[in-house]
């Protein structure tokens, strides 16, 4: 069992390095925090001007949840890790990426991480979340409504994937269910914004 906590710890400290920070310090840009949506994250990123930046950041988030949750199954064996305890990793990773230790417990809204996440759990689901994100970004241009649309749906995927395409954990499915749900409460504002008609648009740099 400490074995457990130390490994939660880690993956918790790996989803609390933002990479909306990084490469904000990395290419001189301004800190994510004071403009735009203020959100430190791909999507705010990108409302600077410079795609890599937007880009880094994305892959970077992403990345650190793949990491955490692929050497959870990868020590699985090793460590006596079951599917509760990978499930467990995947909402550490996440939840340090929202309420990071470096950021006096903020942090950004998710989007990147969980699909980093998705990737390790199950490609297959992390391809069909990516692509209703990337459908609903180009028809309607908004990244919150993208990755509303694309959390709703993540759950739905893994479940009837597990059905007929791989083996399906209730572990993992209640974890993938924690996600969404955390994910939409994070993206609140945006939902009022939606609702107002003030949402910014991909790219777009003005925000209210
Ligand atoms: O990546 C988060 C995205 O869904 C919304 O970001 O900056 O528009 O609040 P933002």
């Amino acid at each position: 069992l400490p074995w457990i906590i130390l490994t939660l710890l880690a993956a918790y400290l790996i989803g609390s390095v933002s990479f909306a920070m990084v490469a904000s310090r990395l290419f001189g840009l301004q800190d994510p925090r004071t403009f735009g949506s203020g959100n430190p994250g791909a999507t705010n990123m990108l409302r600077t001007g410079n795609r890599k930046a937007a880009l880094l950041t994305l892959l970077g988030d992403a990345f650190k949840g793949w990491l955490a949750v692929a050497l959870a199954i990868y020590l699985a064996p090793r460590a006596g890790f079951t599917e509760s305890t990978i499930a467990l990793v995947a909402i550490a990773v996440f939840l340090g990426h929202i309420y990071s230790f470096f950021l006096k417990f903020k942090g950004g809204k998710g989007v990147a991480t969980a699909i980093g996440v998705l990737f390790a759990l199950q490609p297959w689901l992390a391809i069909a979340t990516i692509a209703t994100w990337v459908i609903i970004a180009i028809f309607f241009r908004y990244s919150s409504l993208a990755a509303l649309v694309a959390a709703v749906f993540a759950p739905f995927y893994y479940y009837l994937g597990g059905r007929v395409a791989w083996p399906f954990s209730m572990p993992w499915f209640l974890a993938i269910c924690f996600l969404s749900i955390v994910l939409i409460i994070k993206h609140r504002k945006n939902i009022q914004n939606l609702l107002a008609g003030t949402e910014s648009r991909i790219g777009q740099k003005k925000k209210t």
